[in-house]
């Protein structure tokens, strides 16, 4: 499996592209991690996918802290990411630094990601000097999503292009180690690989990144509705929905508990 450093370097770019998922709870990191899958991402993301919000900005740093140590405590050989929700960063270096040094020190963390902007090249900058590594997140970045006004491609015209291209730049030179492209064109998102020395991991950004990610409950069919660039691989929606509807009709129907579920003692008669 990659480390930061070999991320850090391409060290794989010859090799097969990098995968990347998201996890938010134990049994699920550990089939990612029995996959194979290189890096687990806790990700923000798990304020739509399974905390029942309609988009990432309610998710708080304790529930990522609290995810992010059920996922580290399973994983043993993947690279763990927490994903620094919104406002837990950005507002004050100190809580900034307090609250990615949580996701390190207490929930056991490898590296931390950033939604990043103009506003994140010093934070990178400062985090690598304290030892905590950075992954860096352009191009669609849904924490702004209220000034976007939507989940729209990004990096459409030269202008925001170019604006992208510089920031990723300026990521790179600041420490990170890795960086995510989101809902980008495929060609830019091709060209910033082939500028940067840091592996690139894209959504939504093509086949030319040294890596992919996407959302489990996207990947495994989960969710009622997924972005179009993104691809159920699997179908557990229905899989649960059978399972729950056939645990309800053999309650309903007296067929469970059978009695290979249930246990008689003896001495437990005259007690009433
Ligand atoms: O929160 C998340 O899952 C992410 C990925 C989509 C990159 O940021």
């Amino acid at each position: 499996m990659p480390t930061v450093a070999d991320l850090r370097s391409k060290g794989r770019k010859t090799d097969e592209p990098i995968t990347m998922l998201t996890a938010y709870d134990a049994p699920t990191a550990e089939l990612v991690e029995q996959a194979e899958i290189d890096v687990i991402l806790v990700g923000d993301s798990m304020g739509n996918a399974v905390l029942g919000h309609d988009s990432t900005l309610p998710v708080t740093t304790e529930e990522v802290e609290s995810r992010t140590s059920a996922v580290s405590r399973v994983v043993e050989d993947s690279l763990v990411v927490a994903d620094m929700p919104f406002l837990s960063f950005g507002v004050s270096e100190e809580d900034s630094i307090k609250n990615a040094g949580r996701m390190i020190k207490e929930a056991g963390a490898d590296a931390i990601k950033l939604e990043s902007g103009p506003h994140t090249i010093e934070l990178t900058e400062r985090l690598v000097e304290l030892g905590i590594p950075v992954m860096a997140h352009l191009g669609l970045t849904p924490q702004r999503v209220n000034q976007l006004g939507g989940y729209g491609r990004q990096g459409t015209t030269e202008d925001a292009a170019k604006e992208i291209v510089e920031l990723a730049r300026a990521h790179e030179e600041a420490g990170a180690f890795s960086l995510v492209l989101e809902h980008v064109p495929a060609n830019l998102a091709a060209g910033i690989t082939e500028e940067l020395d840091i592996s690139t991991i894209g959504i939504g950004a093509g086949p030319n990144c040294d890596g992919q990610v996407l959302v489990i409950t996207d990947v495994i069919g989960l969710g009622e509705w997924s972005p179009p660039f993104s691809k159920r691989f699997g179908d557990v929606r229905s899989e649960m929905e059978s399972a729950v509807g056939a645990y309800k009709d053999a309650v309903e129907s007296g067929e469970f508990p059978g009695e290979e579920h249930s246990e008689t003692v003896e001495e437990v008669k005259d007690v009433y």
